[in-house]
């Protein structure tokens, strides 16, 4: 066996050579094409890492797995916190992407169409994978009009995988701490206590927020994709946080906000340096260029249930003690 070379490992000869600059090839060199195609390599590089790490963790959590104790949860926010690191590299490679001008562009930019980042697949995959289900696009007609036709079928066969955000719900809905035998009077005083603290904190120009307690957490709604169940257990981890048996659950639930907080990021970054680049062009990809990527900003958040939650937060002081009951049960699943 011969001895590991970095070159070899790295398979640099593959990656460096993998530069091939359209403006070469129709003979009309654009120095900064050479900024262009490794930006945009680096950033699918790093998709890759992020979809590596999104896959282990919605594998963790498929088939009800999570449960286990054996530290999968703490595997879970470690490679999350991970994927927000990265998101932070991707949104600050956007000032390196904006050393080339507008006029620089030009030299090259008509020479790309119809090609764009629209198409880039592991982004498009990411989105999937994380809960950005094909009916929820912005723009769902286009969304995958611009892929060939290998690329579209692996796109659509996403809707029939479960995505995190499907697996996080039913993970949720499955924990008992709401469940009857916990609670040593028969009842369940925290949600009822905590549903009548929600009411009487509405303040004028809020009545018809005191709907949204009856659509989150008892019938749900068509619009919502957390189950009430599941919605029932986040607040109550959100609330309990500072036990100790509920601190991991509570960093999960804290990274996935992080998660769409960092591609939120990324989108506006990346959306203000276009409009500097091509002004209110339509995109090399065929969209309306600037509105495309704002519409997709403000409707793509995958996690925003979860921080909705925040509206029924209440006062530490006012929170029941957990019964010991309770605390014993979930000792011994987590
Ligand atoms: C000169 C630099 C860039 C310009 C002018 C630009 C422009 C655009 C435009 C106009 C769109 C909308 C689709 C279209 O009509 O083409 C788009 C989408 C996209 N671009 Fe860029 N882009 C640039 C750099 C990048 C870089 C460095 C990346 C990194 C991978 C990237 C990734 C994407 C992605 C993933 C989308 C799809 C976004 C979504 O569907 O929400 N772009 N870009």
């Amino acid at each position: 066996m011969s001895d590991v070379y970095y070159p070899d490992y790295l398979r640099l000869d593959k990656i460096l050579s993998a530069q091939e600059l359209e403006s070469v090839k129709q003979g009309r060199p654009a120095h900064d094409e050479m900024l262009f195609i490794v930006i945009h390599q680096a950033y699918e590089l790093w998709f890759k890492q992020i979809l590596h790490e999104v896959g282990s963790v919605a594998d963790l959590f498929k088939d009800h797995h999570v449960d286990d104790n054996n530290g999968d949860l703490n595997i879970a926010v470690h490679r999350m916190q991970r994927v927000v690191t990265i998101l932070e590299v991707l949104v600050h490679q956007m000032d390196v992407m904006e050393t080339m001008t507008p006029l620089d562009f030009l030299d090259f930019r008509d020479m790309l169409r119809p090609a764009s980042g629209f198409q880039s697949m592991q982004f498009k995959v990411l989105e999937a994978r994380l809960g950005l289900r094909m009916e929820a696009r912005f723009g769902k007609q286009y969304y995958t009009s611009q892929l060939r036709p290998d690329h579209k079928a692996e796109i659509e066969a996403l809707e029939g995988v479960p995505t995190l955000l499907e697996l996080v719900n039913a993970w949720l809905a499955r924990m008992p701490f709401l469940e009857r035998r916990f609670w040593p009077d028969g009842s369940v005083p925290f949600f009822e206590r905590l549903e009548k603290l929600y009411a009487d904190s509405l303040v004028q120009g809020e009545e018809a927020n005191a709907k949204l307690w009856k659509d989150i957490f008892v019938t749900g709604s068509a619009e919502r994709r957390l189950s009430p169940a599941a919605c029932r257990s986040a607040l109550f981890i959100m609330l309990y946080r500072d036990e100790p048996i509920f601190q991991q659950a509570f960093r999960f639930l804290e990274v996935l906000l992080d998660i769409d907080a960092g591609m939120a990021t990324w989108r506006s970054r990346h959306l203000n340096m276009v409009h500097r680049m091509i002004g209110l062009r339509v995109g090399t990809g065929g969209s309306t260029g600037k509105a495309y990527l704002k519409g997709a900003m403000d409707s793509h958040y995958i996690f925003s249930e979860i921080a909705d939650l925040s509206s029924f937060l209440f006062e530490r002081r006012k929170l029941p003690a957990l019964p010991e009951e309770l605390k014993g049960a979930l000792r011994f699943r987590s």
